[in-house]
């Protein structure tokens, strides 16, 4: 009865199936999972964040595919804060980044051709493939005190089938930046091979320190066909508003090729809502409201766990730039899994493996840095203490 792509594994892991009975059970647990910034104690009472969306002008209905130009002109103006010229024309608003990576694998890819995504990488990537018909070829990201590309490895991957290269800077869980000896390589292997360049930008406002060396956002990028993304799921904190988008680059007339086919592909949906296409030129401008605590709370709980899991401890923190989350690695006499039980058995603390996340080898815990302080700092003391009497 059903397609064939959505034949995916149902049911619950080892993990979730632990979860789920100590919720039923009334436990509490400390999640260090949680990155919904809207669950994480963030204060949205600072300002009247819903007038926006009052705005009469939404009970006229004024469709246009690449979305409101107001709303357009606005993201072009948060990439002029980041000295970035974008022009609100090369801009396509989507409800959501998700969305956009579905509209660009309908732009670019026939049924069984593929995209190199790296490897460690975000989930959600297997699942957009599989609706999509496409194959993902993982491409290795290397770790040997901060994190690169493996051009080499990455060049080997490509063949006649490959469409995209995608690219997360700052990758989630990594939180590693691209780049700009790196964007220069794949510039060079897009322009070649005639294939495009996918950049998910979604946490690049997110940093912990300045670095000269970090490629500039993809939406600048003129050397070969480009896509930055990014929304306000992670700008503003706000998920449940569901307005993310593309931003179109490269040489004039494949943007001009690649602007009018997706023009035709978001029309056909016309998805994202009226309103919070009228409030997004008052949300960004206030973005820095949101992004301080978000900032602030993410720095705090990182430089906790820094001091937690220093030199002499049996953990290692791995190097992050930027982003939402920390990579623990732990004593291999382990899988990642087996501690992130045994921590939730124990200690009540609910982690990620990193085999979600597809970290190659053991073992890995991933640790979202969103979570209220309290908690975090609670939670990973528990951690350090038990990695030392192991
Ligand atoms: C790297 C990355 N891209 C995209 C998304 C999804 O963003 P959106 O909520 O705009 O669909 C996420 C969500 O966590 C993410 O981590």
């Amino acid at each position: 009865m059903f397609s064939s792509r959505t034949h995916w594994q149902f049911g619950l892991n080892r993990l979730s199936q632990k979860l789920a009975r100590m919720k039923k059970d009334g436990i509490p647990v400390l999640d260090l999972t949680e990155s919904n910034p809207t669950r994480c104690g963030i204060d949205y009472q600072t300002e009247d964040w819903l007038a926006p969306l009052a705005d009469e002008k939404n009970l006229i209905y004024a469709p246009d595919p690449k979305g409101n130009e107001a709303a357009r002109k606005a993201v072009s103006e948060y990439y002029r804060s980041k000295r970035a010229d974008v022009r609100p024309d090369s801009v396509f608003l989507t409800a959501g980044t998700s969305e956009a990576y579905s509209f660009l694998f309908r732009l670019l890819a026939n049924p069984g051709d593929n995209i190199l995504i790296p490897r460690p990488s975000y989930p959600l990537f297997d699942f957009l493939a599989d609706l999509h018909d496409l194959r993902l070829k993982p491409y290795p990201l290397r770790y040997d005190g901060s994190w690169f590309i493996d051009l080499p490895e990455l060049k080997k991957s490509v063949d006649p089938g490959t469409k995209a290269v995608l690219i997360v800077s700052p990758n989630n869980p990594t939180g590693s930046f691209l780049k700009r000896e790196e964007l220069s390589e794949l510039n060079k292997i897009a322009a070649e091979r005639k294939i495009a360049l996918i950049s998910d930008e979604v946490f690049s406002d997110y940093f912990f320190a300045e670095d000269a060396s970090r490629a500039e956002t993809a939406a600048v990028n003129q050397r070969a066909l480009s896509f930055a993304l990014s929304g306000i799921s992670k700008i503003l904190g706000f998920p449940q508003m569901k307005l993310g988008w593309i931003a179109v680059a490269g040489p004039d007339e494949e943007v001009c090729r690649a602007s009018e086919r997706l023009e035709i592909i978001a029309d056909t949906f016309l998805s994202v809502n009226t309103p919070v296409q009228t409030a997004l030129p008052a949300w960004l401008a206030k973005r820095a409201l949101l992004q301080g605590q978000i900032n602030g709370r993410i720095s705090e709980n990182l430089t906790f766990i820094r001091q937690k899991i220093t030199r002499g401890s049996p953990a290692e923190l791995l190097a992050v730039e930027g982003g939402w989350y920390a990579t623990l690695r732990l004593p291999s006499v382990r899988s990642g899994e087996a501690w992130a039980l045994e921590f939730l058995e124990q200690d009540r603390i609910y982690t990620h493996p990193g085999y979600f996340f597809d970290f190659p080898g053991e073992a890995y815990l991933v640790l979202s840095l969103l979570p209220p302080s309290a908690v975090f700092r609670e939670a990973v003391s528990l951690i350090a203490e038990r990695i030392g009497k192991d």
